[in-house]
């Protein structure tokens, strides 16, 4: 029997939705909303095939570069998503936290944040983290600033830090590194996301834009990774 071998981190690049509206003469918003959907999907696909850990990059630290009505319109989606799908995600055994500077979100999408990580925070059958203000950058910058806090504190020796010092500093300090890097809408580029928790993930790039993205697509990239012989660098 063939051995199937299952990511038990999934990282996701949700790009493509505005081409997925430009395509269809819609608002850019309109692709993001669409979005949304597939995020759900996500999550279904990820529950059924036994995928413990779920990151999900929704804004990065360079996104506040595009127009204020866009900002706007994906902060908006993101409150309204959280408290629409927090109840079924819920009973879905879903436990959503974020990654990134919160603390620059609007506060009606903070509060939309804190209901659902409250809400969630007993479950564990799949846990997801939403990367919302997130650099992989801006990530290493913050634990750099902390170790060294601690390190003028007299808390800990330079000499004797590890590499495991500075995961456990990082915002994903409790998610496992990725397995599987899914980016979609067709770039073949990391764009700042998760740079250090990244370093020996599969990344699976494909044409489909994310509110394209369905099971079956999902699903060719989990049969894509099954295939994948991973090294580390070793020899096998
Ligand atoms: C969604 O896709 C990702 C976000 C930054 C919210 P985009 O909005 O980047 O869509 P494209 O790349 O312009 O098609
Ligand atoms: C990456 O997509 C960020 C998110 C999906 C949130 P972008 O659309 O911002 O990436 P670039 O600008 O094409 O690299
Ligand atoms: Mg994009």
């Amino acid at each position: 029997m063939e051995e199937k071998k299952i990511p038990a981190h999934i990282a996701m690049v949700m790009d493509g939705n505005g081409r997925w509206a430009s395509q269809r003469g819609f608002s850019r918003s309109i692709g993001h909303r669409k979005g949304t959907e597939t995020v759900r999907g996500a999550m279904e696909f990820c529950i059924d095939n036994s995928v413990d850990y779920l990151t999900l990059f929704a804004f990065s630290t360079e996104n506040w570069k595009r127009s204020a009505a866009e900002v706007d319109a994906i902060m908006s989606l993101l409150r309204e998503f959280l408290y629409s799908q927090t109840p079924e995600m819920n009973e879905n055994g879903i436990k959503i936290d974020f990654i990134g500077d919160t603390s620059r979100i609007p506060a009606s999408s903070q509060r939309a944040m804190e209901y659902a990580r409250e809400t969630t925070k007993n479950n564990d059958k799949l846990k997801v983290n939403i990367a919302c203000n997130y650099g992989g950058r801006a990530d290493i910058l913050y634990a750099t600033k902390e170790i060294a806090r601690r390190a003028a504190r007299g808390l800990i020796d330079p000499e004797t830090l590890t590499e495991e010092d500075i995961s456990a500093s990082l915002y994903t300090s409790d998610f496992p590194d990725p397995d599987l890097l899914i980016r979609t809408g067709a770039e073949k580029r990391i764009s700042n996301f998760m740079l250090w928790q990244l370093a020996y993930c599969e990344i699976y790039f494909t044409d489909t834009l994310w509110p394209d993205m369905d099971k079956e697509k999902f699903a060719e990239a989990l049969k894509w990774f099954s295939g994948r012989q991973r090294r580390y660098g070793g020899v096998k």
